[in-house]
Order: C-alpha cells, then structure tokens, then sequence
C-alpha cells in the first residue's frame, strides 16, 4: 500500500442484482397493503455496485460474477460495459434467474431490502480459479457474502498467495466465518449490525465499537474498519483507532451507501493510499451517494468527486 499509483487495478468478485426500488411513506405492517409514492428499477447487486463506484473513480475494474441467462443479465452485462469494467470472467446460467432485489425506501432514506440471489449462488470455486491470473495482477481484491463462501475464500486464499491486498465486506451480514476468512482479510469492513452479528458485541458507543472491531482483529483480520452510518466510520489495526466523522445530511435513500463506500474504498487502497485518508475519502463519497435515490444512480461521478475531495 506504500507508492501511489496514478490508476488502481481492483478485481471485484460478488453478486448482481436487479433493483425494484419502491418508496413508500412507511414501512408495511405484515399482511397490509400499502400504495407506494414512486418506482424505481436499476442495477445493483452488492459485488456489481462496489465494481461500478470503483469504476467511476477512474479504476481499472474486472469483475468476477454469474448472471441468469435473461433479459436481466444482458442488461447488467451492458451495463458493466458501459462503465468500461472488464467482464470476462461474468458468467451465464439458464439454471437459474438473474438476481433481483425488491427494497423499500421510506422518508428518511431507510431501506428494507429482500434479496433473491438465483444465479449468484451458483458463481463456483473453478471460476474464481479461472479467473486466477486476473486476481494476481489486482491492487485490492474485493468480496462480500452475497454469493456462496467457498468461492470467496477461493479468491482470497488467490489474492493472498499473490501478495494483493485484500478487502473483506461481510454484507449481509451472518452470525459466523470460517477462521479463514478474518485471516485472508487485509482490511475486515463490517457495518454496525454485522458487527454485532459477528461478534455478539454491542456497538452503540465508539468504545464499544472498538472493542468489537478489536475483537475481529483477534481473529486475525490486518485492520477492520468499521462502518458507523451517520456517525462515520472507525479504523482499527493493532497499532491504534481512528474515528472518522460523516458530515451531517439530510439522507433521501441509503440503498448502496456501504458499497459505494468500499468500491471507493477499494480505488484509494489502490493508489497507495493510506488507510485513514483512504476511509475519509471513502465516507465523504458515501455521504454523498445517500443523497440522491437509487443505488448506482446515486454514485457521485469522478468529476463530482474531485470537487468534493478538493
Ligand atoms: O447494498 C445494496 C444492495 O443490496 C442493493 O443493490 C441490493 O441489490 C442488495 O444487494
């Protein structure tokens, strides 16, 4: 992580999904019926919204993925296209349909998401391996839980071998992982809830926080940074704790706000930035992105970042 580099090579193995964003005034009681104020469909997926925000910073992106073979898999292939991601190792199943995610959004930006992941969940451990040579030449590599364990831990035990820098997204979040995962993690980057999950710690205050995310660095995780919401986000190694606060805002949807966190995240590791000012830039495009509805609609562009980070 010590030179900066001028463009960062990121490898992004993870799940696509479709987003079926209904706002609504509240959240529906079970059984109820309740009209909703406006619909929006667009790409998202936690692997295919981290990939796009590193993209849009200006990273070289390949992304390892598996779509249905259907209308909503072709879409998303133009998509990644569109962003200039390398896609060669995304694969198609007629086993299954593309993943598809129906959330809700209500006022204050709060989302309830149901994921259906079909064709994420058939992404195998030989497609990660056949994809090895693209890990090894990666700055980050960059996984989450939204596709099955073992090819994640493929990918990491590839990254690891070949000396790349890993970041470890437990989203969703799951009550355990296998010891190997917080081993192959250069940075282990939770949120409160999956935190708490983990660890079965409380992280209501930033002492509390830290004393989980230490007990995730005992697992053998390089650093945790942890993500806090409005309250920013903590980074924790073994030689201290930082804080870093969010600027206060008026969020109008949240959805993809953890994933254009670490996508960016992801792009300043890359470039050789430090862990600190990496996550500082990182919650400033965050904060950013809960400002505008939509996932990957609501990702500042690379120009709208060089403002904000000016
Ligand atoms: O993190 C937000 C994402 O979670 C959404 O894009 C949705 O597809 C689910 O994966």
């Amino acid at each position: 992580m010590a030179n900066q580099r001028t463009r960062s090579k990121i490898c992004v193995v993870g799940a696509c999904n479709i987003d079926l964003v209904s706002y609504v005034p509240r959240m529906p009681a079970v059984g109820e019926t309740l009209h909703g104020t406006r619909f929006q469909i667009g790409f998202g997926g936690k692997g295919a919204n981290q990939a796009v925000m590193a993209a849009k910073l200006g990273a070289d992106v390949t992304i390892i993925a598996k779509l249905g073979r259907d209308v909503f898999g072709e879409d998303t292939l133009k998509n990644f296209e569109r962003f200039g991601i390398t896609t060669r190792h995304v694969h198609s199943t007629d086993q299954a349909f593309s993943g598809v995610a129906p959330i809700a959004v209500d006022p204050q930006g709060r989302n309830s998401i149901i994921i259906v992941t079909g064709a994420n969940d058939l992404l195998t451990p030989t497609e990660i391996e056949a994809a090895g040579p693209d890990i090894a030449a990666a700055d980050v590599l960059v996984c989450q839980l939204e596709i099955p364990l073992e090819p994640n831990l493929a990918a990491l035990r590839l990254a690891r071998e070949a000396g790349v820098t890993t970041i470890f997204n437990p989203a969703p979040a799951r009550p355990e992982l296998p010891e190997e995962v917080y081993r192959y993690s250069d940075v282990f980057c939770p949120n409160e809830t999956e935190t708490q999950l983990l660890t079965g710690l409380p992280v209501t205050t930033l002492g509390e926080a830290e004393t989980a995310a230490r007990s995730l660095l005992a697992r053998g995780a390089g650093a945790v940074i942890l993500t806090l919401g409005e309250r920013g986000s903590l980074v924790v190694t073994p030689d201290g704790a930082q804080h870093v606060p969010a600027e206060a805002v008026q969020a109008v949807d949240s959805t993809g706000a953890g994933d254009a966190y670490v996508g960016s995240l992801a792009c300043f590791l890359g470039l050789g930035q430090g862990l600190f000012e990496a996550a500082r830039r990182a919650g400033r495009i965050a904060t950013r992105s809960v400002l505008q509805p939509g996932t990957q609609t609501s990702f500042p562009s690379r120009d709208e970042v060089l403002e904000l980070l000016n």
